[in-house]
């Protein structure tokens, strides 16, 4: 059953409910994170909390109270949802107060929850690509904190949406950075390539995994941005994220990327991906 957790109470999700003031309506003054659960393990949850503490550092946000810590009460809403393939949501917010851009002092966190079960893209889309469009990535300077100021993502993810494309690649500068809910890797030249880390991406658990398996894999890699110019010639082009795992784009802004298939190296990767996710949540 959905269920959902705000400050102390957990219900099924329907029945959940915060308050008007709370400075995420007013301000999207709070963080989320977004986990997969597979098979009843929640895969990677350290990676996803860890870029969570560093955003509460980033923006002064206290850690939630909750009284066995926030692992325990994530592990204990997913066992009692009773899903085991599932989508676990979280979102801390700066608290409610009456609206004013500076918060008051000792404001107390407001902790959601939800947990449901996963809505799989559908196999067919991993084996056969999908279609991505471009976009000045107009979003603020801070991408590299997981805010729930989406508005821009939601706009240009709906963009893509509307031109029958699966996502929106954004670029600064001539460089692609990453996607409205995604990191981009591209083949160029017979390297990996993706954006570095830093402000202008969110670093991504699963772009981090798949850094892990191209090493693995013994594939030539980079972490090095490339240019519109480069992309419109790559040989492969894949998105990745929590909920789209390792997406391949084979067609980008109406033309084909390579031969118009998903490459060998995207395949590979998807493949060691899932690898990687049936061994750390396995038994
Ligand atoms: N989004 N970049 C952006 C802008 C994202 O929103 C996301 C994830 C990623 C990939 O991060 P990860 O691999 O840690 O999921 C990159 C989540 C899933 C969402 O907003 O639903």
């Amino acid at each position: 059953m959905p269920l959902a957790y705000v400050n102390g109470t957990i219900t099924p999700i329907e029945r959940a409910t915060v308050n008007v003031e709370d400075r995420c309506l007013q301000f999207a003054d709070g963080l989320y994170e977004v986990i997969r659960a597979y098979g009843g393990r929640l895969f990677r949850l350290g990676p996803h909390l860890d870029r969570m503490r560093q955003g509460m550092a980033a923006l002064d946000l206290p850690e939630p109270r909750t009284p066995a810590g926030l692992e325990a009460l994530l592990e204990e809403l997913r066992e009692r949802s009773g899903e085991p393939d599932g989508q676990l949501y979280v979102q801390l917010t700066r608290g409610t107060a009456p609206r004013s851009h500076v918060p008051p002092p000792d404001m107390e966190p407001t902790l959601i929850v939800t947990y449901r079960a996963a809505a799989p893209v559908p196999e067919e889309r991993y084996r056969e690509g999908a279609r991505a469009i471009t976009h000045a990535d107009v979003r603020w300077q801070w991408c590299h904190l997981k805010t729930t100021a989406l508005v821009a993502n939601v706009a240009l993810r709906t963009l893509a949406h509307r031109a029958g494309a699966y996502e929106c690649l954004l670029h600064r500068d001539g460089l692609v950075t990453e996607a409205t809910s995604s990191n981009v890797f591209a083949v160029i030249d017979g390297v990996l390539r993706t954006s570095p880390r830093s402000e202008r991406i969110l670093s991504g658990v699963t772009r981090a995994a798949v850094l892990e398996v191209a090493e693995r894999l013994g594939l030539p890699r980079r972490e090095e941005a490339f240019s519109l110019e480069e992309v419109s010639r790559a040989e492969e082009l894949f998105v990745t994220g929590t909920m789209t795992e390792v997406m391949p784009v084979v067609v980008l802004d109406g033309r084909p990327v390579g031969d118009g298939r998903p490459g060998p190296i995207t395949r590979r990767l998807q493949e060691a991906y899932r690898d990687l996710v049936r061994s750390e949540t396995a038994g």
